[in-house]
């Protein structure tokens, strides 16, 4: 399967992403690990990335496009994979089409993580992440078995620099203005499936594994 997650900041993308993963053996692809890997590396495209990212700006589609079209000719993506936080921009979406039609494939599904506003502040500033593998906990909702400890390595987790509710501002305002013209040019092609985001995170998932089993 080929999976696009759609949805702002804090609706839950990189919560799911690991569960869908496992269930259908498919690699998972978030840009923003990616560049938050590259800034923390220091490496050109961290250096290029780090300002627009720490004032909750969209990186350059071209920038992005690259990471991604590399990424997608890993082995472990051959038999499907799942795009979390791209494409996030009309542009990117349409090189997207191009990139899959030279492989002669296409995305099956959309799932678009709708969510109030309102609520995503409380599940942001509560967010704490172990940033080598990706997972996140929260404060409330998911806290982790040791306060400040990965369950899984017992390693430290960090708080993401743009997680304050003043960028949350910026990253929500670039997300209704250039991420959600997304699920219309998705819509039209039907492929969109609209989830309860603001649910408790298993039935989030329960809801993710009857649109992908239907
Ligand atoms: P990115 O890393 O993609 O951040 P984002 O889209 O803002 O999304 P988040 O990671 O904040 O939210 P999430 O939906 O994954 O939430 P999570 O599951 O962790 O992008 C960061 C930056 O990189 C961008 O601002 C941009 O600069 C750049 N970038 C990335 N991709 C780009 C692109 N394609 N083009 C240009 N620039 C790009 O959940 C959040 C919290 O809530 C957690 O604490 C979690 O435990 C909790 N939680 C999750 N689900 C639930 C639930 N159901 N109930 C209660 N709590 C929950
Ligand atoms: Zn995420």
């Amino acid at each position: 399967k080929r999976l696009i997650l759609i949805g702002p900041p804090g609706s839950g993308k990189g919560t799911q992403s690991p569960i869908i993963k496992d269930e259908y053996c498919l690699c998972h692809l978030a840009t923003g690990d990616m560049l938050r890997a590259a800034v923390a590396a220091k490496t050109p495209l961290g250096i290029k990335a780090k300002e627009a990212m720490n004032n909750g700006e969209l990186v350059s589609d071209d920038l992005v496009v690259g990471i991604i079209d590399e990424a997608m000719k890993k082995p472990s993506c051959q038999k499907g994979f799942i795009l979390d936080g791209f494409p996030r921009t009309v542009v990117q979406a349409e090189k997207l089409d191009e990139m899959l039609q030279k492989q002669g494939g296409k995305i099956d599904k959309v799932l678009n993580f709708a969510i109030d506003d309102a609520i995503l502040e409380e599940r942001i500033t509560g967010r704490w992440i172990h940033p080598s593998s990706g997972r996140s906990y929260h404060t409330k909702f998911q806290p982790p078995k040791v306060p400040g400890v990965d369950d899984v390595t017992g390693e430290p987790l960090i708080q993401r620099k743009d997680d304050t509710a003043e960028v949350l501002k910026s990253r929500l305002d670039a997300f209704h203005r250039q991420t959600e013209p997304v699920i219309n040019y998705y819509s039209t092609k039907g492929i969109v499936a609209s989830l309860h985001a603001e649910k408790p995170p298993k039935e989030v998932t329960s809801e993710v594994k009857n649109v992908l089993s239907s």
